[in-house]
This record gives structure tokens, sequence and C-alpha cells, in this order.
């Protein structure tokens, strides 16, 4: 079977970072920057500027799709300090951040947890970039595809093929998030392979086909091409690059 075309996304992860002021001159400055691309571009700003960043984004005619860094597994009621689904969507977001490494090891995420809220999400018509990835001790043990397969069987198990067309999968391999020191692109292609398998055994050859598995991972404006080459890699999530503009845009427009 000949390759489908997927078609390149690059997410930016803002983290704890930005207030609106910030945000709203950071998109100013970024659609500067960007140059025309068939790719497609997110931001998952806080909370916060979502809702003045997709109407920045709209108002501009720009195609850049605003989303979430989390969300609760929760449809509504007495939850403190919680956001729901309908909430995002209303404050204009089109994806979800899941799983993310940091939510899994400083708020204790579980695998079920984690299942929970990509069910929830794609039931309510937002993407789900559902994040997974080894540590520095799981890979010198060689543990790196049991703690992936870990991490998709149970963080994905409620999902059914008709819903997972809306999931976009990432490999952050947490050894590499934020301290640039990025996975080789052979390494992250070997890893984002066994995933592609994975959806494989799970769904179907047209959906392991169709879906985007994006690395994260200290990617720079220097290393993304590298990446991109990568028959697995059909895109890049970016923290701390993300935070520029000019960083941002810069890997956006080397493609
Ligand atoms: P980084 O973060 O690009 O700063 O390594 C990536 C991420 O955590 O999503």
């Amino acid at each position: 079977m000949t390759d489908f075309m997927r078609t390149p996304l690059f997410v930016a992860n803002w983290k704890m970072n930005k207030t609106i002021p910030e945000a709203l001159d950071y998109a100013k400055k970024f659609l500067m920057l960007l140059e025309p691309t068939t790719s497609d571009v997110f931001i998952a700003p806080p909370f916060t500027a979502i809702e003045p960043l997709s109407s920045y984004f709209y108002h501009a005619e720009s195609k850049v799709v605003v989303g979430a860094q989390n969300m609760s597994d929760l449809l509504d009621g007495a939850f403190t300090g919680e956001i729901s689904a309908s909430m995002l969507i209303d404050a204009g977001a089109k994806f979800v951040i899941l799983g993310h490494s940091e939510r899994r090891r400083y708020f204790k995420e579980s695998h079920d947890f984690i299942n929970r809220k990509a069910a929830l999400a794609l039931n309510s018509g937002l993407s789900a970039i559902v994040c997974t990835g080894e540590t520095k001790d799981e890979r010198a043990q060689g543990l790196t595809h049991d703690v992936i397969l870990k991490q998709l069987s149970e963080g994905l198990k409620r999902i059914m093929a008709d819903e997972a067309s809306s999931l976009i999968l990432a490999y952050e391999p947490i050894w590499a998030i934020g301290n640039s020191q990025a996975a080789t692109p052979e390494d992250a292609q070997a890893v984002q392979a066994f995933v592609r398998s994975w959806v494989k055994s799970q769904w179907g050859e047209k959906l392991a086909q169709q879906i985007r598995i994006v690395y994260g991972g200290s990617v720079t404006a220097e290393n993304a091409k590298e990446f991109l080459m990568e028959k697995d890699i059909d895109g890049l999530l970016v923290g701390g690059a993300s935070l520029d503009p000019k960083s941002f845009s810069d890997i956006i427009n080397l493609n």
C-alpha cells in the first residue's frame, strides 16, 4: 500500500507561559513571520488566552488553530478548578493535548484518567493529541517499547476506530524535553514506527496510514528538518522554541 499523504502538523505547547497581552503580541508577530503554508499550525496557550487568541486568528483570517493543554475527564459539576470540553470549545479550542509527561509526573495522571479524557474530548468534537514517552532509565533498561505500549493500550482503550480519526499521537521521550538534548531522528523514527504498527493492530491499516504521529522534545529550527524527513514523523510538538514567534515560524517555514 502506498503511503497516505499526511498533512504536516506543528504544535506549539506554551505550557504556563504568556498573559493575554503577551499572547496577542505573539500572534501579531507570528502572522507576519509565517510564510504561506499547507501545513497545519496549532497553538496551545494557557486557558486564559484561548478565547482572545482564537478570535484574533479568526479575524485575521488565519488558519492557525488554537487549543488547550489539558481538560477535565468529566462533563460538568462540582469540581472546583476544572475545565470541561464544552468550555474549551466555547472559547474557540479545536484540540486538546492530553497525557503530557508533565501532567503524568507532577499531577499524577494515570493511564485510565487520560483514557477517560481522550474519550470525552473526541466525543465532544475536539481533536486529542495524546502524548507518550519513556524516561531515561526506562530507555537505558531497554523498556521503551513496553512503556509506550502500556501508555497506548491503557491510555486509549476506550477509543473506537471511528473516534480515532480525530486522534493525533505524540512521541515525547521525557529525557529529551526542555533540555536541548533531542532524540536522534533515527531513534524517534524507530519508536514512531512502533506506534504506527500499534495503531494498525488496534484500528486497522487505513487509520494507521492516516493518523499523524508527531515528535516532541527539544525541537528547534536547527534540528526540525531532520525529524520531518523521517517516514513516521508527521510533525512536531514544540515547547521552549515555540515561545518565540520567530523560532516557531522558522520551524514551520523550513518545511
Ligand atoms: P520542549 O518541550 O520543546 O521545550 O522540549 C516539548 C514539550 O514538552 O511538549
